[in-house]
């Protein structure tokens, strides 16, 4: 078959760095910059923190280790990773490619936004603290027409320049230096905000959890938030995997992938939510957050112009390495299943996500009437279908794949070099996968989605 063909031609990651660098760029994005502090945000702050840190706890590591092993064992996409283990379970494969898409086509008006913000802080138009200008100038560029989908077509432009180029060193490099400076660069942000007067109370609202706030909703949103920030649930990090050499540790990946995404969500959220309450801001107000408080910060540094620009340059970076490994999992797919060359599928696909993101983008404007689930837009329902739906689903369907249907020692074979690896929670491992997680997804679809 074409596969065995594939499996040859397969590209491989330039060192073990490399591919914590890779999985974590692809985890660390936009979720834990923009969405996860408007997610706390809109769910009561601490509460939504609490759960988030459980459900990265119970499932995050679990599920990080089972995707990477699934991938490196069969050396396959998404879709042929499954199929090959078992011919039934191709579908769930393609629910991820299917999620790939729309996450994608919301992500990529977002990147938009940063790059418009990027140029906005380096010409100074940003220079204001007072909330309701901030406020202004964020409505008024996502609710335009033309310059926001201008500009998310700039982003899949990039995007798709880099995964043409395929898995070349020269993202690897880059990782190197962007990652530490964007810890460093949050880590400054969260300082001076933390800082502010008046922040405390915004302290307070981001760590002391309001037990009664966490209802089936918060649960659901905080388990899609898991999903999407972690890069979890539709084969992505199986994708990844699939390009590692036999002697990765898988274990150890599994491991400090989740914790350095965890670390960026949490410090992001340190940066803006004292900040939202410092300046008088309202934490509930959605995707706008991050885009109407972090200038507000900046305009309170010492050289905040440098400041701003540096910060929206690591921000497009975290969200670009975020990007191509959506596209890659689409690309992935279609490459090897088809043998289509590389480089038009990239065109091909990016082309049609880039379209279906300008409703999204259309949403927060001259569309923003057009109601799809509920009272949501198309960029609600876009994010509310792939990440609290889909992801969940993709991954539920993950744990009963492992711990029921593929061989088990085969799979702890693979996870632990064939011995070669120390592995202490095994077992513990593998009952998370087999009932904790699933039971508990299950759980939570139950009771919210009625
Ligand atoms: N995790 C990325 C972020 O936080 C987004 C992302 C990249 C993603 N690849 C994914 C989300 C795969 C879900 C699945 O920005």
């Amino acid at each position: 078959m074409s596969k065995e063909v594939q499996v040859k031609e397969r590209e491989q990651w330039g060192s073990k760095l490399g591919f914590i660098l890779a999985a974590a760029g692809s985890a660390v994005g936009l979720g834990n910059l923009w969405k996860f502090p408007y997610k706390a945000g809109t769910n009561g702050g601490g509460a939504f923190v609490l759960v988030y840190v459980i459900i990265v706890l119970l499932l995050g590591f679990s599920l990080m280790i089972a995707e990477i092993a699934l991938g490196r064992h069969t050396q396959l996409n998404a879709i042929g990773a499954y199929a090959k283990i078992s011919k039934k379970w191709g579908w769930v494969g393609a629910l991820g490619v299917f999620a790939a898409f729309l996450i994608l086509s919301f992500y990529s008006v977002v990147g938009g936004w940063v790059i418009n913000y990027l140029v906005k802080s380096a010409t100074g138009a940003l220079k204001v603290s007072d909330p309701e200008i901030l406020k202004g100038i964020f409505g008024g560029f996502v609710s335009s027409t033309t310059m926001p989908i201008v500009y998310s077509g700039i982003f899949m432009i990039i995007t798709l320049a880099i995964v043409f180029i395929g898995i070349g060193k020269g993202i690897e490099k880059a990782s190197k230096i962007m990652m530490p400076s964007l810890f460093v660069i949050i880590i400054i942000l969260a300082i001076r905000s933390v800082t502010l007067p008046g922040a405390m109370e915004g302290v307070k609202y981001f760590i002391i959890p309001d037990f009664s706030k966490i209802t089936m909703d918060v649960v659901l949103d905080a388990l899609g938030q898991v999903f999407f920030s972690l890069s979890l649930g539709m084969g992505c990090m199986i994708t990844y995997g699939s390009y590692l050499g036999k002697d990765t540790n898988i274990p150890k990946s599994g491991i400090i992938i989740p914790l350095i995404d965890t670390a960026i969500a949490l410090l992001s959220g340190f940066a803006i939510l004292p900040a939202v309450f410092a300046f008088g801001f309202k934490p509930d107000q959605g995707p706008g957050l991050m885009f109407v408080t972090l200038p507000a910060v900046f305009s309170k540094m010492p050289f905040g112009t440098i400041f701003a620009v540096l910060f929206f340059i690591l921000v497009l970076f975290a969200a670009l390495t975020s990007s191509i490994s959506l596209l890659e999992v689409v690309v992935a797919y279609i490459v090897d299943k088809w043998g289509f060359s590389r480089q038009k599928t990239s065109i091909f696909i990016a082309s049609v996500i880039f379209l279906m993101g300008i409703p999204a983008s259309l949403s927060q404007g001259i569309w923003s009437n057009i109601h799809l689930l509920g009272n949501r837009g198309f960029f609600d329902t876009y994010d509310f279908i792939s990440s609290n739906i889909l992801l969940p689903l993709g991954g539920l369907l993950l744990c009963v794949f492992v711990g029921w249907v593929w061989n088990r020692e085969v799979c702890t074979e693979e996870i632990t070099n064939g011995g070669e690896v120390k592995f202490r929670l095994k077992n513990v491992w593998f009952f998370l996968i087999k009932y904790v997680c699933p039971i508990a997804i299950f759980i939570v679809f139950l009771r919210s989605l009625r």
